[in-house]
Order: structure tokens, then C-alpha cells, then sequence
């Protein structure tokens, strides 16, 4: 039977509209930009470069003895201009877990003399330390990131530390700032910001919250700033995702003068016992996943609202220095390396992320993706000389318009991505408007089923124009692979249309836009 030629004609108007309703949903977004006043801090679009597996070595560094890639001073230069073009503002380093294992003194002076050492929380893997202090800062140098040094409190001492930002800062005569010009580097480097210590509650320590908050001030005691320049910016080790009891601890034990930033770690999986693949995912654990990541929103809405209690007027920042997606590693890859592939379910991850940093720009002020090459939520993936550019990547190169743009908050009237009995609200939102006067708005539609009808309300501001790009695929499994690293790329996206004070766009399922008004 041809049911087509059977159907009676008088039924195609409803079964246009079923159709309509089951595929497009309409959302309405107001843009209050009378009351835009907090700026987006650009370290929010930070990042993180911990030792291990092939971040740094066989990802940032292949050594400056490498003749088959192309570097400098051992730094791929594929990853500097990919990274220049990022507009990192800020880049973390060296963990993590590892930071509490590391002594920096082994990462300075002529290559072939430094110790080795063993990566005892990844892999177990024995490091020259051949990428160190001089290494790292001059590498921030080069790609314009403002460096931010995590100190080893777990198993280093306060000497120690206290050396470090000696070594690297101060501009007199000292035995750390002679040693360090006799390492090749007359200047100083004025780092300002430093962890104290990382995952207190976890590998840097097991330490109650109590415990830490005395060691966290006697570290901030001693380190002073032996600079000339800004003072330190110093971030405590900060809480395991929902311990709350962790902040307000720090938050009522440590006195304000000694700390300028609150760390959080939170990551995005399925379970953690159960996080399975990177790419073979079914929509459950699609959903259950962006469910994961929006949970950010809660938590630094919550963080904030135990740091506004002792801290009104919000001089310490929250600092997410560690989010992003956790799946299994590849498969045959070293299960202590974290190496996983990065899909458009990725992307969503990162543009409902950052939206939610955004918006909570007056306490957030530093976040940082893990990790950047070859492990976690990756933004560049590397084998030998082949590399690729992650849709996440793509998702922080087009997101980069926020950088220090002032926040315009935004009203939603927003619709539901619906699997089975569970919701969760389908399009996220931020918007900001930059020193040259351009707006930008970005757009998540998680709803891998659904375009939506989006209608934006921008009230008294005139704009003559309206330009915008769309990272989309046709599956969220989509991803670059070193054989076709170009698969998925943002495109110029012509589906919206400006009349007068009203903004349409049509976002198709699962995609990322950013849109840019003049
Ligand atoms: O990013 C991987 C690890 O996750 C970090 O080393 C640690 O801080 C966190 O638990």
C-alpha cells in the first residue's frame, strides 16, 4: 500500500503542524542591556596543562632537538599559532595531582643534568624533566597566556614555594634571582598567579578543610610577592563539586588579605563508575551528560552564595580551575594517560559552560578547561606531526568574543529538551558587548531533535546588522579524526534576521552560534 497517496489531503495542515511542533520549538530571549555592568573576566576562557600522559611531552613539547616537527625551543609550532589564535588569556600549570608531586628545582638548569623523576598519579611513567619552569613561561610568553604556577603543598615546603616565586619574580639580588639569570633568563617574570597546593581534600593531601585552611596561610604567609610588579594573586585549593561545607571553611577560617581566589574542580560524565566511550554514546548518556554539566550553574550560583555571605563585596574570586568532559580512554590507549576523542557532545559541554560562566561573571573569574592537548576535554589532539583541532576548540575560538566584554544579562523564556520522564532546559544563553561597541549573543540548543525558533527582544538598543557562526554536524558522535581532521569547523550561519529592535534565528538541533550585531 502507498500510504502517502492514500492520505487525504484535508489531514496535511495538522500533520504540518504536528510536524512543526515535534521539530521546532520557540523560545524568547530578552536582552536587559540597560543593566550590563559586570565585565567577563578573559581568564574564564583559561586552560589547563597538567604532566600527564601526552599533554606536555609528545603534545605541547616534542624537544628542541626534534628535527621532524616543526618548534621552538621545543614547543610545537602548531600548537603556538593554534593556541595564539585561541586567545588563551591564561594557562595552568603543572597539575593537578601531579603539582603536589613536583619539585621545581628539578626543571631548571642544563636539560641533561636535571633528575628524573616518576609520575606516580598518571601512569607511573618515568619524566626527564626536560619541560620546566623556563620552558613553561617563556611558552605563555610566545602564545600571549598569562601564566598561573600551581605550587606543591602536598609533599614540597614552604621554602620551597617560596623560592619558586622567588626564582621566577623577583628583580634584586637574591640567590633565586641569580641562579635564574644564570639559567639564561635576565628578566623576571612577574607571575601573579599561583595555586597553593591542588585537591587538598583529595591527592593534595586527604586533608579536612580545617587542617588546610592553617597550611593554606601559612604558604600565603611566606610567599609573599617578591616582584615589583602587581601583588600575588593567590587561589586556595577550592571544593570537590557540591561540598559546600569546603568553601565556607575557607571562606570563614582565612583571612581576606591572604587570599584572592577560591578554586572548584568539577567535571561532566554518564556515572563516574560508569562514564563510558567518547564517541559510541546513545542519547541516555547524551543527556545525562549536558544534565552533568549544567549542574555548574547550581554549583557556582551555591559557591558564590557561602563566599557572598563573608565576602560582599566579592573581592575573591571563584576559580573553576578544573571542568570539562570525563569519558573512558580510548581504547589501547594507557588508562592513567585520560587520552579521549572530543565530539560535537563535547561542544555542547563547552558552549553551556561558558554561557553559565558568563552570567556569573561577578564571582567567576577564572576558569580552566582540562586539559589542553591529548587528555580530558582537549581542545588540540596530537599523533606525531598530525594534529587536530577538537570541536571544543572550535566552541572557545568562537566564544573568545567575550573576553573582557561586559556581561548583558538576559531574561529566557525557554523550552524543554524532553527524553523520556526527564527535562532539561533546551537552549542556554549569554550575551556581552565589547570595547568597540559590538554585541555578541551565544546559543546552545542541546536538543539533538528539536531546532528552535528563537526570537531575541534587544529593547532600546539600535543595531544595523546582524553576522554570526555555527558549529553543527549531522550526529553528536561526529568528531575530527587524524584522517579527516577537518570534519567539523564553524561555518557562517545565515539564519538570523534583525528587524528593528527584534533579533529572529532559527538554531538548528545541536548546534553552537555565536551572533554578532553592529
Ligand atoms: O585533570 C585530571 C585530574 O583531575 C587532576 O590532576 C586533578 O586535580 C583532578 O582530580
Amino acid at each position: 500500500m502507498n500510504f502517502k497517496r492514500r492520505l487525504p489531503f484535508a489531514f496535511l495542515p495538522a500533520l504540518l503542524f504536528f510536524f512543526f511542533q515535534k521539530t521546532t520549538a520557540q523560545v524568547t530571549i530578552t536582552l536587559n542591556t540597560g543593566d550590563a555592568k559586570e565585565k567577563i573576566n578573559r581568564n574564564i576562557y583559561g586552560h589547563f596543562a597538567e604532566h600527564l600522559g601526552h599533554c606536555i611531552y609528545d603534545g605541547f613539547y616534542v624537544g628542541d632537538t626534534n628535527k621532524v616537527i616543526p618548534n621552538t625551543d621545543g614547543v610545537r609550532n602548531d600548537v603556538i599559532a593554534a593556541l595564539i589564535k585561541l586567545k588563551v588569556p591564561v594557562l595552568r600549570w603543572p597539575g593537578g595531582c601531579f603539582a603536589d608531586t613536583y619539585h621545581w628545582k628539578d626543571g631548571v638548569g642544563e636539560k641533561d643534568k636535571r633528575p628524573s623523576m616518576v609520575n606516580k598519579w598518571w601512569g607511573g611513567v618515568t619524566e626527564d624533566n626536560s619541560f620546566g619552569t623556563h620552558d613553561f613561561l617563556n611558552m605563555c610568553e610566545r602564545i600571549g597566556a598569562e601564566p598561573y604556577l600551581a605550587g606543591n603543598v602536598g609533599s614540597g615546603t614552604t621554602q620551597e614555594l617560596t623560592q619558586w616565586v622567588q626564582y621566577v619574580n623577583f628583580d634584586g639580588v637574591s640567590p633565586m634571582s641569580k641562579w635564574r639569570k644564570q639559567n639564561g633568563r635576565d628578566r623576571p617574570w612577574n607571575v601573579k598567579i599561583w595555586g597553593v597546593g591542588n585537591e587538598a581534600w583529595g591527592c593534595g593531601g586527604h586533608m579536612t578543610p580545617e587542617y588546610y585552611a592553617n597550611i593554606y596561610k601559612q604558604y600565603a604567609t611566606f610567599m609573599t610577592d617578591w616582584s615589583n610588579s602587581d601583588h600575588l594573586f593567590r587561589v586556595a585549593s577550592g571544593a570537590n563539586s557540591s561540598d559546600y561545607h569546603w568553601t565556607e571553611v575557607l571562606m570563614r577560617d582565612i583571612p581576606h588579605d591572604l587570599v584572592e581566589g577560591l578554586a572548584l574542580h568539577n567535571y561532566s560524565f554518564v556515572e563516574w563508575t560508569k562514564k563510558g566511550s567518547a564517541t559510541a554514546f546513545n542519547e541516555a548518556q547524551y543527556f545525562a551528560t549536558i544534565k552533568s554539566a549544567l549542574w555548574m550553574n547550581e554549583l557556582v550560583t551555591k559557591h558564590s552564595a557561602i563566599m557572598d555571605k563573608y565576602d560582599p563585596r566579592k573581592k575573591i574570586a571563584l576559580v573553576v580551575d578544573e571542568w570539562g568532559g570525563w569519558y573512558d580512554v580510548e581504547s589501547g590507549t594507557n588508562p592513567g594517560f585520560l587520552f579521549q576523542q572530543n565530539t560535537m557532545r563535547d561542544a555542547m559541554i563547552a558552549g553551556v559552560t561558558l554561557n553559565i560562566f558568563n552570567n556569573h561573571c561577578d564571582r567567576v573569574r577564572m576558569a580552566n578547561l582540562a586539559q589542553t592537548i591529548n587528555v580530558l576535554q582537549a581542545v588540540i589532539l596530537t599523533d606525531k606531526e598530525k594534529i587536530i583541532l577538537t570541536p571544543t576548540y572550535h566552541v572557545m575560538e568562537m566564544y573568545n568574543v567575550h573576553q573582557d566584554a561586559t556581561l548583558i544579562p538576559i531574561a529566557i523564556n525557554n523550552t524543554s529538551y524532553i527524553l523520556g520522564k526527564d527535562t532539561l532546559p533546551a537552549v542556554s544563553v549569554s550575551a556581552s558587548r565589547d570595547k568597540n561597541g559590538l554585541t555578541h549573543i551565544s546559543l546552545v540548543n542541546i536538543d539533538p531533535g528539536k531546532a528552535q525558533d528563537i526570537t531575541i527582544s534587544l529593547n532600546d538598543a539600535a543595531f544595523k546588522s546582524v553576522s554570526g557562526r555555527i558549529l553543527v554536524s549531522a550526529h553528536l558522535q561526529d568528531h575530527a579524526t587524524f584522517g579527516e581532521p577537518e570534519k567539523i569547523k564553524p561555518v557562517v550561519f545565515g539564519g538570523a534576521s534583525l528587524k528593528g529592535n527584534t533579533l529572529t534565528a532559527k538554531l538548528p538541533p545541536a548546534s553552537v552560534v555565536v551572533l554578532e550585531l553592529k
